[in-house]
């Protein structure tokens, strides 16, 4: 299995974004769950459209699959502006900034995802642009070169990233809002599949909902995601109504346990209890044993797996907790017990 293949992978598969538009909740009203961050980010609207301002820049930050794409549009669409998108590996030259900036009519959002993969020259313009909306560029070379300057209208700047500590402190500290998303609760999660299901016209009921939610690793994007393919398991296998017998029997069958691991994260477990004596294990040793770099496990694997409980990092190594020996029906040796404090 590679990492695109996961069920369980939070970050978006190629043929699922068509499914994504009819999915993203284009109000705030709509968009659930990050009650404080809403709470905030409805304030500085507010007051943004009544001073006739446009809305501060705004550096959203969290794993993949929690909603940011989804908030940038909602920003504009609550500001009654347009939105333009693009993103930090797109933008390979100043002047492909330049461009989308050209474009920009007061007000409007230009959202860059991954901002912190922008190259260094391109974010040194963009520094300008935040602070006093101008940039000075250099068109031209050799003796023909000459230094240009652009004014901008005033417009909002949103930037995503998967963790604040990426940008470069200058671009960081330009974002007059930064917000953190975090995970969402089961609740809420439920609430998202309910809705989800209500587009699809789908029948769930709500222990079938919860089950679904309870195994999306706190990740909206794998929750519609479960919900895809339980609907399937539902129409082939039963009158097409999602109950939790359905869900459950549905999940198991794609190997997402009740945790919402999935069979690497639970190879690696099971790795490091049989062969490690439950660790600790040296990052490049477990990648070596699943098949996976280890840009991947510490990636994509390990986080959830400690959000969780069940592994932990130490300076020695990676650990297992006697969680872990309990989620995989194994007892754990009395020495890791100390580990529970
Ligand atoms: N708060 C939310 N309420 C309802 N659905 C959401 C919410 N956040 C995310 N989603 C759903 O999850 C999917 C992934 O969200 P997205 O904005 O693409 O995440 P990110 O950009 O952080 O990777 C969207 O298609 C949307 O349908
Ligand atoms: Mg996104």
């Amino acid at each position: 299995m590679t990492e695109s293949d996961r069920i369980v992978d939070a970050d978006a598969n190629n043929n699922e974004d068509a499914a994504d538009m009819t999915l993203r909740p284009t109000r705030l009203a709509d968009y659930i769950g990050q009650d404080a961050l809403k709470h905030q980010l409805a304030v500085f609207i507010q007051a943004a459209l009544a001073r006739n301002e446009s809305l501060d820049h705004v550096l959203l930050y969290g794993p993949p699959g929690l909603g940011k794409t989804t908030l940038a549009a909602i920003i504009a669409n609550e500001m009654g502006v347009h939105l333009r998108q693009t993103s930090g590996p797109a933008i390979e030259k100043s002047g492909d900034l330049v461009a989308q900036l050209n474009e920009l009519q007061p007000g409007d959002v230009l959202f860059i995802d991954e901002i912190h993969r922008l190259p260094k020259p391109v974010e040194e313009v963009l520094y300008s642009a935040m602070e006093d909306f101008y940039i000075d560029i250099v068109v031209g070379e050799g003796p023909a070169a000459h230094p240009i300057h652009f004014t901008l209208p005033p417009f909002t700047l949103v930037g995503a990233t998967t963790r604040a500590g990426l940008l470069s402190a200058p671009l960081r500290d330009r974002f007059g809002i930064s917000m953190h998303m975090a995970y969402y609760s089961t609740k809420e999660l439920t609430q998202i599949v309910n809705r989800s299901a209500h587009i699809f016209g789908l029948t769930i009921d709500a222990q079938g909902a919860g089950e679904i939610a309870r195994r999306s690793r706190g990740t909206p994007r794998i929750a519609n995601r479960l919900l895809r393919r339980v609907r399937d398991f539902a129409t082939v296998s039963g009158d097409g109504t999602i109950t939790q017998a359905v869900a459950a029997s549905a999940l198991t069958q794609l190997q997402v346990d009740d945790l919402g691991l999935d069979t690497l994260d639970r190879k690696i477990l099971h790795l490091m209890i049989d062969h490690y004596a439950g660790g600790p294990v040296g990052l490049k040793t477990i990648a070596a044993n699943v098949g996976e770099d280890e840009q991947t496990v510490a990636d994509m694997y390990e986080p959830f797996l400690m959000q969780r409980g069940l592994l932990m990092r130490t300076p020695r190594g990676r650990v297992v907790t006697p969680l872990a020996y309990q989620h995989l029906g194994l007892t754990p040796p009395s020495h890791n017990m100390d580990l529970e404090v």
